[in-house]
């Protein structure tokens, strides 16, 4: 990372895309995403409360508001939108879709990251398990009944297919 002025010249790798990006030290992740055009992070609290800005950051998910930009400096970056597209859909955004696991949609992209962090670490996640992985994702809207279920229900799915790997798309 070289400096540039007051800014650092960062490259971020978002859902399989390089971009190289000039950002002042304060900026976060989850800014430096949207300004990039990647407007499914969503921008919730700003502190890490709500984890709408999740994004999995080397595979593990965090919470882009608290991350600063030149932090994931070379780290490999996917959102919800690299899991999959309305054409070619990842199974757990399917599955939130066929359970009502989504109303207004703002914790969706969140939810399927948090989700999606968790099956990469346990494919057979019991209701205990996905409760917990989604501990730090809040929603407004749903009651939260159906985006468990959602999850099981993809995991279910993507046991079954048994050469499913997840690639930013
Ligand atoms: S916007 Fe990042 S946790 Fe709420
Ligand atoms: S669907 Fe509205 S906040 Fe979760």
């Amino acid at each position: 990372m070289e400096k540039c002025m007051n800014a650092k010249l960062v490259t971020l790798a978002v859902n399989g895309r390089t971009h190289h990006i000039a950002v002042k030290p304060h900026v976060t992740l989850l800014r430096a995403l949207r300004n990039l055009g990647h407007t499914d992070v969503k921008n919730g609290c700003e502190k890490g409360d709500c984890g709408a800005c999740a994004v999995l950051l080397d595979n593990k998910a965090v919470n882009s508001c608290l991350v600063l930009a030149w932090q994931a400096d070379g780290a490999e970056i996917i959102t919800n939108a690299g899991l999959g597209t309305l054409d070619h859909p990842h199974p757990l955004q399917e599955a939130f879709a066929d359970h009502g696991a989504i109303q207004c949609g703002y914790c969706t992209s969140g939810m399927i990251i948090s989700a999606q962090a968790l099956l990469n670490r346990n494919p057979d996640p019991a209701e205990d398990d996905i409760r917990e992985a989604l501990s730090g994702n809040l929603c407004r809207c749903t009651g939260y009944g159906q985006i468990f279920e959602a999850v099981r229900m993809a995991a279910e799915r993507m046991s079954d297919l048994a050469d499913f790997r997840v690639v930013a798309q």
